[in-house]
């Protein structure tokens, strides 16, 4: 039994096998406990008060920053941005730099693989700015070459936007190569790191990512806390996103200045409690260790896709090498509609995800209107996934095929 498992409360007695985790973690004991203790104990609204308890919420609040800031290799604290989530980090970015810096006839790179929060706020900006929206392909294995990558990127390139893995296929990408072609035309390196982040470890200046974003709660941490990075020469250039409380310098009726970064794009009461809790779950994170999460995930994906290889009426999509699919397996039953298969493993307690996966485009792309995906995280366990492979044997019997 994997030592971790019985800290999560929902997962400590077995009653689920929890295949979930690339939507939301599932999170233990201890960052419970830090949510609640900041709550009990220095609950004041931070970054406004003179007294010691609102004093204890500021310092708490600031100590999860330089945290965050440590995580993902940061330069300074004053780089992390805290945010609702990846959603809102990408908007961030597209709303405040995208409005300031991209003009008329200026591209934004994306790719068809995109979750729909890297694409939409792409999209809604290229309208407003008459700028061009351009997409890459991958190839049959589901990458995307430096090739392809290089005849997309050119002088006309403003933002090249792209996930670090795939909440669909899995696939990890070469950031690191991607952001040197960027750079090469003058484009900014915009990084969606949700489903990164919480697998293998960050460092946003090995990879030189100009803006990097992630949600806590796929990390274990409270849901409604999330980071945007970005270099601080940018963030400064950039006007506010939000705007009201607290990230202001100086208001009168007819005008404002702003407060210096990061507390320039954190508008009204903050999310304290989140932020404490997201410190608290990097802790758990690197405590666990990134050595061990590959491992353990590497070794259950394995497993999951030989054997459901192995059961008739599958398609597995993505790649077939089990490394790179970062605890993502992502397959279809022949004639069974997702709904129905996760509704069927449902009846066993199975949780997996089916749907579009909110990548419409990489669905369209792959010529399936929806699949079904089962994703994996270190307190995962073998049970988890015989008890997901028994289920999914009896899917098409339960809908009335023979076999
Ligand atoms: N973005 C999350 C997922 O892919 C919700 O499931």
């Amino acid at each position: 039994m994997n030592a971790f498992r019985k800290d999560f409360p929902v997962l400590s007695e077995n009653k689920y096998a929890y295949l979930d985790s690339a939507a939301t973690a599932q999170r233990p004991v201890q960052v419970l406990k830090a949510v609640e203790d900041f709550y009990r104990t220095a609950n004041a609204n931070p970054l406004r008060g003179l007294y010691e308890l609102s004093i204890k919420a500021t310092d708490a609040y600031e100590d999860a920053r330089a945290r965050v800031a440590r995580f993902i290799d940061a330069s300074s604290s004053e780089e992390v941005i805290f945010t609702k989530n990846t959603t809102e980090s990408l908007n961030l970015v597209a709303y405040s730099y995208g409005r300031a810096f991209v003009k008329e006839g200026d591209e934004i790179l994306i790719a068809v693989s995109e979750h729909h929060s890297n694409i939409i706020p792409w999209q809604t900006l290229a309208k407003e700015k008459n700028a061009k929206l351009v997409y890459l392909y991958p190839n049959e294995k589901g990458e995307y070459s430096l090739d392809e990558v290089k005849a997309k990127c050119n002088s006309r390139t403003r933002i090249f936007a792209m996930a670090q893995v795939s909440n669909v296929l899995g696939i990890p990408k070469p950031i690191k190569e991607y952001a040197k072609i960027a750079h090469s035309v003058g484009a900014v390196m915009v990084v969606d790191g949700a489903q990164s982040t919480p697998h293998m470890k960050v460092s946003v200046r090995d990879m030189d990512a100009d803006f990097f974003a992630f949600s806590g709660h796929k990390l274990m941490a409270p849901m409604g806390i999330g980071v945007l990075y970005g270099k601080k020469e940018l963030l400064e250039a950039m006007p506010p996103f939000l705007t009201g409380g607290e990230m202001i310098e100086y208001v009168t009726e007819q005008s404002a200045t702003f407060a210096e970064v990061p507390h320039k794009f954190e508008a009204g009461t903050v999310n304290a409690a989140g932020a404490v809790g997201l410190a608290a779950a990097i802790d758990y994170l690197e405590n666990v260790g990134f050595d061990f999460i590959e491992k353990t995930e590497e070794k259950l994906t394995a497993y999951l896709l030989d054997e459901l290889k192995k059961v008739p009426h599958i398609t597995v999509y993505g790649s077939d090498s089990y490394k790179e699919h970062v605890g993502i397996v992502t397959f279809n039953v022949d004639d069974c509609h997702p709904h129905d298969v996760a509704s069927i493993l449902d009846a066993d307690k199975v949780c997996i995800r089916a749907g579009h996966h909110c990548a419409q485009p990489l669905m369209q792309f792959m010529k399936v209107n929806a699949t079904n995906r089962a994703s994996l995280y270190f307190y995962n366990t073998e049970e988890d996934v015989d008890r997901f492979l028994t289920s999914i044997k009896n899917v098409r019997k339960e809908l009335g095929y023979g076999s």
